[in-house]
């Protein structure tokens, strides 16, 4: 039976073709979507218990609003609130309202305000998008731009992965605090500040693109940190430019102007191609997966596109 919002899909399965790129819809994986479902109901629960926090958190980013802080200082900022641990933050409400709340929370404790939910974070998932396997990805280097609460990495170590093989850069002091906790290697800032020696076989560029107002320099930076045969993991909230305005992303994106998520997923390969006359290497896109992600922040909870752009770098 034709389902109408596959239909939407077709000019993205037509691009994939096009580009030589496989295509994966992931809900029509039936072992997937249901490790998702069940995943799913386990996060929502999360997700409700946290939600009294999000009048404190949206207080505190109306403030931030008002402080003219540019760029990535205002999205380090804003997602600072959302990666401190809870129970600070009830500490900060018990004050607030004179006491009796942070009970409330005690069973948050090491946890902080926002979560996320995608493919990678459920059963064959990390499968499907990266063509490894689990004992594939324990020998691999890898590196989370854009890292944010450190689930990725939570759940890279569960499946043995080393710390010392894991890398995680993002702009915000309170997401590297986190992240340092889980002894893996981090790095407070955007992909430039990462040491130009260090080389890896996986780099995720983990649902940021929309705020980067640099947005060829970082991929050139990411082929750049790529060794021969790794694989560059793009995942996207497309089209970005109809996200401008309404939240925090940048107006100046420079790749991801599409009307559409297919145009901005073919402005993104072709700006990974041009970039192989400034770069040694190429990235060829070898596969494109569309899927849905789940958010808890303080928008709320929400269910969003998420589009995985893997690229092979030669
Ligand atoms: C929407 S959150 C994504 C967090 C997590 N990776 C996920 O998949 O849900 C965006 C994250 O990117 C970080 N960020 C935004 N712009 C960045 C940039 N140019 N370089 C590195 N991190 C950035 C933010 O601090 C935030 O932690």
């Amino acid at each position: 039976m034709i389902n109408i919002s596959d239909l939407f899909l077709w000019p993205m399965k037509k691009l994939a073709r096009k580009l030589g790129a496989e295509y994966i819809l992931l809900k029509q994986d039936l072992d997937f979507s249901s490790a998702m479902r069940f995943a799913l109901d386990e996060f929502k629960k999360s997700c409700h218990a946290k939600y009294p926090l999000r009048q404190l958190i949206n207080k505190y980013i109306r403030n931030l609003a008002k402080q003219n802080l540019q760029g990535n200082e205002y999205i380090a900022r804003v997602y600072d609130i959302e990666y401190v641990d809870i129970l600070d933050l009830g500490q900060l409400i018990n004050e607030q309202r004179g006491g009796g709340i942070l009970s409330e929370f005690s069973k948050f404790k090491g946890k902080c305000h926002y979560g996320f939910l995608n493919a990678l974070l459920v059963w064959n998932g990390l499968t499907l998008i990266s063509g490894y396997t689990r004992n594939e990805l324990k020998k691999k280097e890898i590196c989370d731009v854009g890292s944010g609460s450190g689930e990725l990495e939570e759940h890279l170590l569960s499946l043995g992965v080393t710390g010392t093989h894991l890398h995680s850069v993002d702009v915000s002091r309170a997401s590297i605090e986190r992240q340092k906790r889980l002894g893996i290697n981090v790095y407070e800032g955007t992909i430039g500040i990462l040491p130009a020696t260090l080389r890896f076989d996986i780099i995720f560029l983990s649902y940021f693109i929309d705020y980067d107002n640099n947005q060829l320099a970082t991929f050139a930076s990411a082929i750049e940190h790529a060794n021969r045969g790794a694989k560059i993991i793009l995942e996207g909230r497309l089209p970005a430019r109809f996200l401008v305005g309404q939240s925090d992303q940048q107006a100046s994106n420079t790749v991801t102007r599409g009307r559409f998520a297919f145009e901005d997923a073919r402005l993104i390969s072709q700006a990974f191609d041009n970039l192989a006359h400034k770069v040694s290497r190429t990235a060829k896109l070898e596969r494109l997966v569309v899927g849905s992600r789940y958010v808890y922040s303080h928008f709320g909870f929400s269910r969003l596109p998420s589009y995985f752009l893997v690229f092979k770098v030669v």
